[in-house]
């Protein structure tokens, strides 16, 4: 599977994973034939990605939230901020209802991390980003071991975390380009604006309205609005920070590509103690898998494999198959190695976006019958525990 931008799709592809539009709904569901209409269609609506087949390495991930909910959620939330946009009050139980199906489906899938890397257009990312932080406070609330009632009122506040944003002119927002002193003041008025919006309603409560007031805020004082210290800020708002900071890493942004998983835990990481505390980091980046199903691995010795699977409790030790030998001829025979049964394989780490390419377009010009690579060198994997798909 590959993610190609829309103008790169070509007629006779096939989609890989289900396109979801905007208003929630699926525009092409996965395993359809792409014929020149449907890229007319995508290009239209302004979708930025699709994932596609290839024969080369046809790895799909599991869903955490399936295409139905997350449709269902995004239609929910969609339809409430309208009517909230056009002066109505926000659907609470509608909203609730929504964080409701999100947590049945995390509490189902528990054992599946986050494998995801999904790149999305930024009117997509202004939409989806909320569901995608409202499903990492969750699971993260979930692992810190929160009582359903508590889970909710994570999940609602993390959904609603930027309302505050709908008070702040639309030129501002949609402005791509450095904001000045005075657009910066603006934004910085969203938390307040938006812990004051959510006060209001009776069924939500006042800590998830605090997630809008301080998921700014910044443990060692140098958030805003008010420059809260770690014990002072919330816990609701500390998840929320963390998911909302690693959701916008991981996503493309006009100003900047996506960072992989991999960088992104890494940018949190690195971020403990100052912004974020460490303890929410933690139980946060149990749930993210390092290094994502398909993503590709170089290993210490050279040889580059594909991840296929993840060990949810060993997250730093997928299973993968080996692709090319040390000198980066691809391989015939897919040998695959479960990294937590074989301790002596370590990972060198992850290639970049452009290294994996380049191994994906090589694999493709090597033809099935005449894989350069050297098998016999692939001694240590065969030996031991490993063994050979066949
Ligand atoms: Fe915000």
């Amino acid at each position: 599977m590959k993610r190609l931008y829309t103008d790169e799709l070509q007629a006779g592809m096939i989609v890989a994973r289900t396109v979801m539009g905007t208003e929630g709904r699926t525009l092409i569901t996965r395993n359809t034939e792409l014929t020149a209409n449907h890229i007319n269609k995508l290009v239209e609506l302004g979708i930025a990605s699709v994932f596609v087949k290839d024969n080369l390495i046809d790895i799909e991930a599991p869903d955490l939230v399936s295409d139905m909910v997350l449709a269902n959620v995004s239609s929910n939330l969609k339809n409430s901020l309208n009517a909230f946009s056009s002066g109505k009050e926000l659907e609470m139980t509608a909203l609730r209802k929504s964080v409701n199906l999100l947590i049945d489906e995390v509490v189902l899938n528990r054992n599946i991390l986050i494998q995801k890397e999904e790149i999305r257009s930024h009117d997509d990312y202004l939409f989806f980003h909320p569901i995608n932080v409202s499903i990492y406070a969750i699971m993260t609330g979930l692992t810190l071991g929160y009582p359903e009632s508590n889970i909710v009122d994570l999940g609602l506040g993390a959904l609603l975390h930027d309302i505050g944003m709908f008070t702040i002119d639309r030129s501002i927002i949609n402005n791509p380009g450095a904001l000045n002193q005075q657009e910066m003041d603006a934004i910085r008025e969203h938390p307040a604006a938006g812990f004051n919006i959510l006060r209001n309603y009776r069924e939500l409560s006042t800590t998830s309205a605090h997630i809008a007031y301080q998921h700014h805020e910044r443990v060692d004082g140098a958030g805003y609005p008010r420059g809260l210290l770690g014990k002072e800020i919330v816990e609701y708002a500390k998840i929320t920070a963390v998911a909302d900071t690693f959701d916008a890493v991981i996503s493309d942004h006009p100003y900047r590509k996506a960072y992989s998983t991999t960088d992104g835990l890494t940018v949190l990481k690195g971020l403990q103690n100052t912004y974020f505390d460490p303890e929410i980091v933690d139980a946060f980046i149990t749930n993210i898998a390092p290094y994502p199903i398909g993503s590709l691995i170089r290993l210490n010795d050279g040889f580059i494999a594909v991840v296929t699977a993840a060990n949810r409790f060993n997250m730093t030790r997928p299973v993968i198959e080996i692709i090319t030998d040390k000198h980066g001829n691809p391989i015939k025979t897919n040998l695959t190695v479960d990294l937590q049964q074989n301790g002596k394989i370590k990972i060198g780490g992850r290639l970049n976006k452009q290294e994996a390419a380049d191994i994906l377009e090589g694999m493709s010009r090597a033809k099935e019958d005449d894989m350069p690579g050297n098998i016999n060198e692939a001694g240590l994997y065969k030996s031991g525990r490993n063994f050979a798909k066949g």
